[in-house]
């Protein structure tokens, strides 16, 4: 079975052809953040626009690289939301009219699964897992129970952790996207412990019983620390250790999340071998990941991160989840309409501070 992936809900236009051995016959993503770049964030019109621009194209060197034509597949996987609905609805059509014109499944895919199911295409775990996913889009703690069935335990109720970062950045002057820029400011400071104390910031939620988050206490208490900096020019010694200190402070609340969350886990499914996955951009964050790590090793749990390219938005993970859900006998009928807001548990109370983050 190949099944061509397409996603294009946020900055990212993606196609993707992947097998239902697991195969990854090709993974295209052509990314827009220079477009986006001088707005200091993602901007929808501009993002829809270049969707359009490009889709057809990726989709055309997706076939060209796995050597096969739009006769070949078997199915067409579009996420459908959640996201930027300008965006969705350009890919979700593309990938409507391939169906149709080929007469073969449409399977509609909500990104937050393609991100869920990643680690079964790339390491074959078995349910159930947990799950931190954790972007610019989103901030979440699910279970992942099986194909369609999540629960979801926690999520931000305001900012998403990636989100937090860009913001943090753009107020100590640097670009966008800004985890990358934060990471690698963090790595030039001279002395962490003092870092911290010079730069104290919240610790949101932290030791509250129930999972959720929230980042934008500490985006705020960046803004504080910059303002109270010596006016002009930022030091670029003054930033790394500032840098440092969100990094670390972000790498503890995900932590202490993520602790609480792992033993609620093992009490509620007795997992054999317990993992615990981290996706999304932020998962590419080496402080993140090796508080993550640090965690797992003294829970006795499984610690899995996908490879950085399957972390952060792509379309393998969209075709792969439309490979999970057709050998379920599941498709959409091509009237399926886009979903800005589309939870991955159902039955999850919505945060409204977060929008369609929750
Ligand atoms: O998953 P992703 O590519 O797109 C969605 O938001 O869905 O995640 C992008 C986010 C951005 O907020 C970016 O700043 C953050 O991931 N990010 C990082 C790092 N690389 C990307 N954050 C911290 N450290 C990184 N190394
Ligand atoms: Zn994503």
């Amino acid at each position: 079975m190949k099944i061509l992936g397409i996603e294009t809900s946020c900055d990212e236009t993606a196609a993707s052809i992947v097998t239902d051995e697991g195969a990854i016959l090709s993974n295209l993503v052509l990314s827009q953040i220079e477009e986006h770049r001088a707005f200091g964030g993602v901007v929808p019109e501009i993002a829809a626009r270049a969707h359009i621009d490009h889709v057809h194209t990726l989709i055309k060197a997706a076939l060209d690289d796995a050597g096969l034509s739009a006769g070949d597949l078997d199915g067409v996987a579009a996420t459908c939301g959640p996201g930027l609905i300008g965006g969705v609805m350009i890919g979700m059509v593309a990938g409507k009219a391939i169906a149709a014109a080929k007469n073969i499944p449409f399977i509609a895919v909500n990104h937050l699964e393609g991100h869920a199911l990643t680690p079964r295409l790339t390491d074959r775990l078995v349910f159930p897992y947990l799950l931190l996913l954790v972007s610019g889009g989103h901030t979440q703690i699910l279970v992942a129970e099986d194909v369609g069935r999540y629960k979801r335990w926690g999520t931000t109720l305001d900012d998403a952790a990636g989100e937090c970062f860009d913001k943090a950045a753009k107020l100590m002057g640097l670009p966008y996207p800004g985890g990358p820029q934060i990471q690698a400011l963090a790595s030039e400071c001279a002395d962490p412990d003092a870092a911290r104390a010079r730069f104290p910031l919240p610790a949101p939620m932290k030791g509250r019983k129930e999972l959720d988050m929230s980042f934008s206490g500490l985006k705020t208490a960046v803004r504080q620390h910059v303002e109270n900096l010596p006016e002009g020019v930022l030091k670029r010694t003054n930033v790394a250790d500032l840098a440092f200190a969100l990094q670390a402070q972000i790498a503890d609340v995900l932590a202490e999340r993520c602790g609480k969350a792992l033993a609620r886990f093992k009490e509620t499914y007795a997992p054999e071998t317990p993992a615990l996955v981290v996706s999304g951009g932020v998962a590419a964050n080496s402080a993140v990941r090796a508080r993550l790590d640090a965690l797992c090793a003294e829970t006795g749990v499984r610690a899995y991160a996908p490879p950085l390219s399957l972390c952060s938005d792509n379309a393998a993970m969209i075709a792969w989840a439309g490979v999970e859900r057709l050998r379920k006998g599941i498709s959409d009928p091509l009237d399926f309409k886009a979903r800005p807001r589309w939870p991955l548990d159902p039955d999850a109370a919505p945060r409204h501070g977060a929008g369609i983050k929750a």
